[in-house]
């Protein structure tokens, strides 16, 4: 028997890639001053940079490109989006906005005031930001198993409940606009959230009076994870347990440029009447006309065919399979990976590879580096670039618990021949990796530096 599903699909339209020879790979690192945003696509092999908008779409999402309607308001194809966004998530209102973090900005900029708390697992980077910047405190109250690489608990993405409670009590209901949770949990791994737990911070909430929005940028995986994992669900449908998940729920943010596999897209749903009025009039002033927000009419047709697409079962098995796969083959050569693998991703415990480079000399840096110069691979650092700050107080270096390389798979893109590819390349890496050396900033702005950061090899 198969362990692995082979790709649920065959391949109808190409784009080619090619490995640029080791000489350019140097010249280029170097012109990047080794930073991997800089590089540009096409002297990639295999961008596993993220997996946001960067699938590929299917010949029902290209047919469907074709009858989008750019009527500006009322377009049949917002019509044809409103029915399966009410048929899956079963909010009674909804606007369309062009990407994940434009529903988020239109959500906080209209519930988010000064020193209110949006509490949640772990908010993902740009929501974290978007709450701040309308002088909230973001705050994360995931499960202490999420801290913990080699703990293979299920459902890592959960929420603490105690935490939660406490939280509440603390700060105060009224400084709480809204609560909420991310499936899956991408800023701790791409781990699911079970539905159990789901229910008790629904309820958690609600005995508060607190609405709960989910962040659903992956919830068809998030699904699939509680079919597969959490007793009372393998003979439901993925559609079902999505059904169930968003009734939990006042309201939804959304990129779909993940579960959706459009290249770009996004949704902000919700039940409460006042707040859709709200919400309208800022997505007015900021993104479009309520029926396009910030999208053309054709992106909302591909965007209506794929949400159904992201939760079919044969798509689903091969999907979580692929990340299955990769930790699985990297795991058998002794290279260490965040347990159980994510949904959308596997992330590489850096200590376990390169355990001589301190975390002063960047050494999550130091192996995407070598990603690209070995097989001109891209992965995503996720370590002491992102995360260390001096302390405020003592001007000490604080760094991150982990140190991480994400490896992020773009749906229906890569076969498992690429993924083998991948594991080939970090095995010769880690033959090697002794005479691996950190590095140290030339170049760094105070704030998100991972993006433009220079390096020079220590
Ligand atoms: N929420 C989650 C959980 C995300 O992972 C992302 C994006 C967003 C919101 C924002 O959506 O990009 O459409 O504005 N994550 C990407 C990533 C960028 O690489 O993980 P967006």
């Amino acid at each position: 028997m198969l362990t692995y599903p082979p790709e649920p699909f065959r391949i109808k339209v190409i784009e080619p890639i090619r490995l640029i020879p080791r000489q350019a790979r140097e010249r280029v690192l170097r012109e990047a001053g080794y930073n991997i945003f800089s590089l540009k696509a096409e002297d990639i092999f295999i961008d596993l940079l993220t997996d946001s908008g960067t699938g590929a779409m299917s010949h029902d999402q290209w047919a469907a490109l074709m009858r989008g309607d750019e009527s500006y308001a009322g377009a049949r194809s917002f019509h044809r989006l409103k029915e399966a966004v009410e048929d899956i998530f079963g909010f009674r209102y909804f606007v369309p906005t062009h990407q994940g973090r434009a529903a988020e900005n239109i959500l906080s900029a209209v519930l988010v005031k000064p020193g209110m708390y949006v509490p949640s697992n772990m908010h993902f980077d740009t929501t974290d930001a978007n709450i701040r910047a309308r002088g909230g405190h973001p705050t994360n109250l995931v499960i202490d198993e999420a801290f913990d690489p080699a703990n293979p608990h299920p459902f890592k993405g959960n929420m603490d409940l105690a935490k939660l409670k406490a939280f509440i009590e603390s700060v105060g209901p009224e400084r709480i606009p809204f609560g909420m949770i991310t499936v899956t949990n991408n800023a701790g791994g791409g781990q699911p959230v079970s539905m159990a737990n789901l229910k008790a911070v629904a309820e958690t909430y609600h005995s508060y009076g607190i609405p709960f929005f989910i962040d659903a940028a992956r919830y068809a995986e998030n699904c699939y994870f509680i079919k597969l994992r959490e007793p009372g669900y393998a003979d439901k449908s993925t559609l079902e347990i999505a059904r169930e998940m968003f009734s939990l729920a006042d309201g939804m943010c959304m990129s779909a440029k993940k579960d959706a596999i459009v290249n770009i897209g996004g949704l902000l749903c919700m039940n409460d009447e006042k707040l859709f009025e709200k919400v309208k009039n800022e997505l007015i002033l900021r993104e479009g006309f309520p029926t396009y927000g910030g999208l053309a009419g054709r992106d909302l047709d591909a965007m209506a065919v794929g949400l159904y697409e992201g939760l079919d079962e044969a798509y689903l098995a091969y999907r979580l399979s692929q990340t299955s796969y990769l930790a699985e083959r990297l795991n058998e050569l002794g290279i260490p990976t965040v347990q159980p693998p994510g949904g959308h991703a596997v992330y590489v415990d850096v200590f376990g590879v390169l355990p001589h480079i301190p975390q002063s000399e960047f050494p999550g840096q130091a192996l995407t580096v070598e990603l690209y110069r070995e097989g001109g691979i891209r992965g995503c650092e996720i370590g002491s670039v992102m995360f260390a700050r001096p302390d405020p107080d003592s001007g000490q270096m604080i760094y991150p618990k982990l140190e991480l390389v994400r490896l992020a798979i773009p749906r229906r893109t890569y076969t498992q021949s690429h993924l083998d590819y991948v594991t080939e390349t970090l095995a010769q890496i880690k033959e090697r990796a002794s005479e691996i050396r950190g590095y140290r900033f030339v170049y760094a702005p105070e704030l998100l530096r991972h993006f433009t950061a220079r390096f020079e090899p220590l």
